[in-house]
């Protein structure tokens, strides 16, 4: 992972409005970042800014006329270096609802495939004017790059298996919607646990670092290839034995099998191709009998306890049809919750980059 202790310059705190119903007038909040690139670097008062923000964005989603001016004038360029169907489409729609301009680039069509480099390329897109830029890549680390070489604002939209911050806040606001914490995000006493490649993933790191911040217990859990003992380090803790541990969380989260990050199956894929083979587990039929969501493994779930996964799924292999498209699923839900967060992250890195 390249060296990420600088991605968040240090500023001064600034005071931020915080948005209403009809302007972005209200309550003064504290906002002290340039960047959002990840949710180990915040305090729990920083993440609790963010979702509160967030929670006051939420409404926007259901006018009739759904935008607030809080943007009107800046510009937001996605860099996606990396496939997206749900952090892209969020991070636009959520920029366009604050009415702010959007200029999307990927790397196949683009000056990348000719050798440019990523600070290159984003040097260049900040020159035309440019407040904030959303940045995926398949690199540790490559946000925070580029966050040194410009300006303006920057958004990790997830790199390598580093972080995916606005994945992490949006588990964490379906969570806390879901156990009636959306005033206080106060998580004590919750248990979360999250299954599956965790040591592949940047959204377990993520949820992880904001979960445990806000008081919530994590558990991770899947086979040792996928879920080491030396996970531990980042403060949850770590089990292989998935139906001991159901019937004790207020939520699973489902993580997808990330094939292309093993390295056996990048090299069959030839980089790109989803395929369906790893080094981590002899097969998938194996991994599924011991960490595939099935419904009768389900119905050890509380009651109340929810079902997440971030997307894409693997149907089939980490979660069954019926699990999610069940009653206890909330996948679409924290889609939906993804918009006012995004919404939030990119509203306070610019308006207080602007404030500053
Ligand atoms: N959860 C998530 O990051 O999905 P996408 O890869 O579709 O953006």
């Amino acid at each position: 992972m390249f060296r990420t202790s600088y991605t968040l310059a240090p500023m001064t705190t600034m005071s931020v409005a915080s948005p209403t119903a009809e302007s972005v007038d209200g309550p003064s909040v504290q906002w002290k970042h340039r960047c959002l690139l990840g949710l180990q670097e915040l305090s729990a008062e920083e993440l609790r800014t963010l979702l509160k923000t967030a929670a006051g964005f939420a409404e926007v989603s259901g006018r009739s006329v759904k935008k607030v001016p809080a943007l009107r004038g800046k510009v937001v360029a996605n860099l996606f270096f990396e496939d997206s169907t749900r952090t892209r489409l969020s991070f636009t729609l959520a920029a366009q609802r604050l009415s702010a301009d959007v200029i999307d680039l990927t790397s196949s069509g683009s000056s990348v495939s000719k050798g440019e480099s990523t600070v290159d390329t984003a040097r260049n897109v900040e020159a035309m004017g440019v407040d904030a830029l959303v940045v995926r890549h398949k690199s540790s680390g490559a946000p925070g790059l580029v966050a040194a070489g410009v300006k303006c604002s920057v958004i990790n939209a997830g790199d390598g298996k580093h972080e995916h911050p606005t994945q992490g806040l949006l588990d964490i606001y379906t969570l806390a919607e879901a156990n009636g914490r959306l005033e206080t995000f106060d998580l004590t006493g919750l248990r979360v646990a999250i299954v599956g490649d965790v040591v592949s993933s940047r959204v377990a790191r993520s949820n992880i670092a904001g979960l445990t911040k806000l008081g919530a217990k994590v558990v991770c859990i899947g086979p040792g290839t996928l879920a080491p003992k030396s996970m531990e380090t980042l403060g949850c803790t770590v089990d292989d034995d998935l139906e001991a541990v159901l019937p004790t969380v207020d939520a699973v989260n489902m993580l997808r099998i990330q094939f292309e990050r093993h390295s056996e199956g990048a090299a069959k894929a030839g980089g790109g191709e989803a395929v369906r083979a790893s080094p981590a587990f002899p097969s998938t039929r194996e991994y599924s009998r011991g960490y595939a969501l099935t419904a009768e493994r389900a119905r050890l779930l509380k009651p109340g306890a929810i079902i997440m996964h971030p997307g894409p799924m693997n149907r089939g292999i980490e979660i069954a049809d019926e699990v999610a498209d069940g009653p206890k699923s909330v996948i679409l839900r924290q889609v939906t919750n993804g918009l006012a967060v995004r919404m939030a992250a990119l509203y306070l890195c610019v308006s207080g980059s602007e404030a500053r």
